[in-house]
Order: C-alpha cells, then structure tokens, then sequence
C-alpha cells in the first residue's frame, strides 16, 4: 500500500475550518482507494507568529522538505498588518515557497456547467472558459532586490524591484509550453513590455522558447489589455503565462469568472521535492469561525494534490465527481447562493460531498 506524508498547514481565519472538512475527504478517499495518508499539521501565519514569533517557523520549513507534499489553507490576518515585514503572515507563505523551491504556480479556471448562473458575468460569456493561469512565484518583484525603505532629503522613500533572470523566464514559460501541449495548445503571455526592461526580456526569451514548440500557438498581451480581455471574452484563453505580481492580480479576476473565489485550487511545483497545494482564496477573517467558508477550493486543491503530487489520479477525479455533483444537486455556500438554492454551512457542505463519495 502506497503512504505518503501529507504536511497539513492550516494557517489563519476560515483555514482551521476548511481544513477539517478537507481532512475527512481525503481520510475517506484514501481509504476507498487503497492507499495510506499520514496527516500531521505544523504552524504558519498567525498561530506561528503567537507560539514561536516567526510567521513561518524553521521546524515548519523542514518537516515540509521531508514531506510528500503541503497542503495549505489560507493566510493573513489584518491584526498583524502594523507587524514589520519579515513578521506578518504573508511573509510566512512567501519563506515557504521560496524555501521549498516552489517556481511553477499552476491556477486552473474551468467554469462548472452548475454555477453558471452564479458567476457576475453573463453565462454566453462564461460558458466556454476553461483556463489555466502559470503563475512564476519565486521571483519578480515580490523578492526582487533592492527592496526598503529610506530617508532621503526629509521624505520616507520605499521601493521594490521587478527583476527576472532569462533562467527563471525559462523555467516557468517552459511549464507553460508543457502544460499547453495537453490542452489546446494555445499561450497568451501577459507582460507591461510597452513600459517594462523586465517585460522586455520576458517576452524575447517567451519568443525564443516558443521555436522549440512549433505545434503551439503563442501570442502576448499587455497586462492592462489582458485584464480586460478576461472580462470580454475569457473563452479566448487557453494556457495564461505570466510573472508573479501579474499573475496574483489575473489569478483574482479569473477566479471571479466562475461565480467565487471560494471555488479555486492551485498546485505550486519545484523541479523535484514537494508540491504545495492551496486555495487561491485568502484567510477571509470577517467570517472566519462562522461556518460559512467555502471549502469546496480546498478541497479541489487536495484533489489536485492526488493527480500531481502524489499520482493517485483515480481518488481525485473521485473528488472532483463528487464536488460537481454536490453543485449540480443545488446545494451552495453562501459565497455561490442564487435563488431556489440550498444553503450550507461549511461543515454541512463538506459531509454532503463524504455523503456523495460513499
Ligand atoms: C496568492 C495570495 C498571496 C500572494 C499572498 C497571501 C501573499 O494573494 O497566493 O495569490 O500574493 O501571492
Ligand atoms: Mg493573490
């Protein structure tokens, strides 16, 4: 029988209680699936900064590394918001990926014929979206140096870098060609190479890896534009490669596609050693604690933990089956409620989708 360490990370707000619920799916696939999870849970974000006072503790670090793979809840809390940098949660998931090597961040947007109605947009718009975003995650500007804050000439000066290395554009514009080669075949590279040295670069190294994949089709866009086309006509986009800022503010708006950001999964990859699996959602602190969570993106990132961490393919679509059908049977959480719905709280949302894996 199969056992993997699965590193369980349930972070701050709502994370405790989407955890839970994922847990028990998981405990019962892997049971129905002959293989054997071992769970163990370690601190990030807020409960770390209270226990150790760091955001993302070294014991936390390392028992990830010797794991299988990370799934992840959620962080950030507004109550450690005056915290200096290197102590608020949100720095905590930034050690992570970067500690654990995590460049590939891989966001899929794929509209549910059930939710349809629950998205803000018009369904002739939304009904054929099925996207994924490639996010590169452990460079641009959120790490790039020089970084700070400065007195200069009696003002408060603070500044960040955008900078990528054409070994890091490789990296992740090569997954992106990858994963397109099993899709339809299509890349839309977002950059700002109108304004931008860094997008520059972005886009002639995009270009020239391009000539090793004949058979995809590439095009690029300007961040600004991007944005709007993914309003416009979001069906228009196949794979959605781009830098790590971009990425986190594109990855919002086309989660918004498919009726709630509680609806969204990702997987973030290294070229070996442990995947981290979390909803793209944030901690949501105003309901945390209510029942009231969305569990269903958590719970499709440890579906997608099965399929690429671990290779248990069969237990996730399992997963997946059973989430379609607990929408398609009319039940919501508050985030996807429309008229003549069911409403659940997220502990009876998670015990209707045990139910319809029975
Ligand atoms: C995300 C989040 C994070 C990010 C935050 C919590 C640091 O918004 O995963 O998209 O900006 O990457
Ligand atoms: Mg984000």
């Amino acid at each position: 029988m199969n056992q993997y360490k699965i590193a369980l990370l349930p972070g701050d707000g709502i994370g405790p209680e989407i955890t839970y619920v994922t847990k028990e799916i998981l405990q019962l696939v892997s049971k129905q699936n002959s293989f054997d999870l071992q769970f163990n849970e370690y601190l990030i974000g807020g409960p770390a900064i209270e226990k150790t006072g760091s955001p993302l503790p070294e014991a936390t670090l390392n028992s990830c590394r010797e794991s299988d793979a990370v799934l992840m809840a959620a962080i950030g809390n507004p109550i450690y918001d005056d915290l200096p940098r290197d102590k608020r949660p949100e720095t905590g998931l930034l050690k992570l990926r970067s500690g654990l090597k995590l460049f590939a961040n891989i966001r899929p947007v794929k509209i549910l014929p059930s939710l349809i109605e629950a998205s803000s947009l018009k369904p002739k718009i939304i009904k054929d979206v099925d996207l994924m975003v490639v996010r590169e995650l452990t460079g641009g500007i959120y790490f790039g140096e020089p970084k700070g804050r400065i007195n200069i000439n009696d003002q408060e000066k603070a500044f960040n870098t955008m900078s990528y290395t054409s070994k890091e554009i490789d990296a992740i514009a090569k997954i992106a060609f990858e994963l397109a080669k099993d899709r339809r075949k299509k890349i839309c590279s977002v950059d700002k190479a109108n304004v931008l040295d860094v997008s520059q670069l972005w886009r002639e190294r995009v270009n020239l890896l391009s000539n090793d994949y004949k058979d995809i089709e590439l095009n690029h866009l300007y961040v600004d534009n991007a944005a709007m086309q993914l309003v416009r006509e979001p069906s228009q986009f196949d794979v959605i490669l781009t830098g790590n800022l971009f990425g986190d503010i594109i990855s919002d708006e086309a989660a918004m596609l498919t009726g709630s950001i509680g609806m969204l999964p990702s997987a973030s990859l290294s070229t070996n050693g442990p995947g981290l699996f979390e909803p793209v959602h944030g901690s949501a602190p105003d309901i945390a604690g209510e029942n009231k969570a969305n569990p269903i993106a958590m719970i499709l990132s440890a579906a997608m933990m099965l399929k690429v961490g671990l290779n248990e393919t069969s237990a996730a679509q399992k997963i997946e089956e059973a989430v379609e059908k607990v929408l398609s049977e009319g039940f919501r959480t508050i985030d996807l409620m429309s008229e003549g719905k069911t409403q659940l709280g997220c502990k009876e949302m998670g015990e209707k989708i045990l139910k319809f894996l029975k």
